[in-house]
């Protein structure tokens, strides 16, 4: 995916930066680093970019959901709803606190199907948390309703969908909070580190202390602050955020040759019968990270995959059979197989899902193809591409 695609001088000339003075921590050590305060520098930039108060910079994505969480009071006992077609990520950031994850389905936008989300709800739902899949969005006018109606908090995970937006807004900037990835796959990359944004400043200030042990950062004397709350240590390092900087600044070219390459191949793809695409919902605008369609059954689109698999055609990716991304394959987490004791309610909730029907999404999943879009390709490579995929597919049509 893009951000390693085009690592290179801008990102080396920051992290040397580091280097040079040492200090590789973003806390402490005034007088040793060079004024370089890269990580506070990166979440200025980053908040004003996402257009929002605040960004709290984190080691993960995992661990900026799990923050963004434990900010807003998440904790044991509590639901969190979420959908079946996303990354692990999802559920274990909700297990850390002790919290519940309440599957429901997806519909043709691949994420929360906002009727799902209503049937969920109950007395101990605390949270939505849409998970923006394979660059594009949720129905988030339909999920902030719900949430207003019944008092939840809007969490959106734009882990995959940076600079996707939604009437005009930043995806991530709508809900109550918002949670971003920098590992090594995603839109920008700083090799790994997570981002969570938000508008709520008692939020901004709890991710500030949680991530970090909860100090209180007040002074400048580490060894004296206090600590109002427990935390724990997802500190990003220095280095990190030295390479997001320089990633950050390429994010818009990033995204219009994504949407050029994108665009190439969806004309393409839009000529053969059969073929359909995902939905994106009235206003939004995905980061076209990856070209997501339907084939009219389940078994021409196994038999599609083979054939791109044949001609050579890489990275077009069949979630309904991988282990990552779709409950069809979260057999340990179904299966109650964590290392540690997990709490009778958790266990509750967990077994249920063995027994749920989830046909909705898998009519959807079984029928999807998500193609990546690379920034790398030459406009003969993307034409190429483009001509190989549609007579592969329809071979299988
Ligand atoms: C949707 C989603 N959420 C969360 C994450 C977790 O991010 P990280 O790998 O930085 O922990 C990922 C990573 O792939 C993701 O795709």
């Amino acid at each position: 995916m893009p951000g390693f695609e085009i690592f290179g001088d801008e990102e080396r000339k920051q992290v040397n930066d580091v280097l040079e003075s040492g200090i590789l921590m973003r806390y402490g050590f005034e007088g040793l680093r060079n004024n370089h305060w890269k990580a506070k520098e990166f979440e200025i930039a980053f908040a004003k970019r996402m257009q929002s108060n605040h960004c709290q910079l984190v080691s993960s994505g995992t661990s900026a959901l799990t923050t963004a969480l434990a900010s807003a009071g998440i904790g044991a006992g509590d639901e969190v709803i979420m959908p079946v077609f996303t990354f692990v990520a999802s559920f274990e950031s909700i297990l850390m606190l002790g919290a519940i994850p309440v599957l429901v389905d997806i519909d043709d936008t691949l994420t929360l199907d906002p009727n799902a989300v209503e049937a969920a709800i109950t007395s101990k739902t605390k949270c939505v948390m849409p998970v923006h899949m394979c660059g594009s969005m949720a129905d988030l006018n339909a999920l902030q309703s719900i949430c207003e109606k019944h008092n939840l908090l809007l969490l959106e995970d734009a882990c995959q969908a940076l600079g996707g937006t939604y009437q005009g807004k930043p995806l991530g900037s709508i809900g109550d909070l918002g949670c971003f990835s920098f590992d090594f796959v995603k839109t920008i990359t700083c090799g790994e580190g997570g981002a969570i944004i938000t508008n709520n400043d008692k939020f901004s200030k709890n991710a500030d202390q949680y991530q970090d042990h909860g100090h209180d950062h007040i002074g400048s004397d580490r060894g004296a602050e206090t600590h109002p709350n427990m935390g724990y240590n997802f500190r990003i390092s220095e280095l990190h955020a030295a390479v997001g900087i320089a990633q950050l600044e390429k994010l818009d070219e990033i995204l219009a040759i994504q949407k050029r390459n994108y665009t190439i191949i969806r004309k393409v793809l839009e000529t053969i019968k059969g073929v359909s695409f995902r939905k994106v919902p009235e206003g939004g605008e995905e980061n076209y990270s990856f070209l997501s369609f339907f084939l009219p059954t389940e078994e021409m689109t196994k038999n599609a995959i083979a054939m791109l698999s044949e001609a050579n055609v890489e990275a077009n990716f069949y979630w309904y059979t991988n282990n990552w991304h779709y409950i069809n394959g979260w057999e340990h987490m179904k299966n109650l197989k964590s290392l540690g004791l997990l709490t009778d309610e958790v266990k509750t909730q967990l077994k249920k899902l063995n027994d749920t029907d989830f046909s909705k999404s898998d009519a959807v999943m079984c029928r999807t193809i998500s193609s990546l879009i690379k920034i790398g390709w030459t406009d003969t490579q993307v034409e190429d591409r483009a001509n190989k995929m549609k007579k592969a597919i329809e071979s299988v049509l």
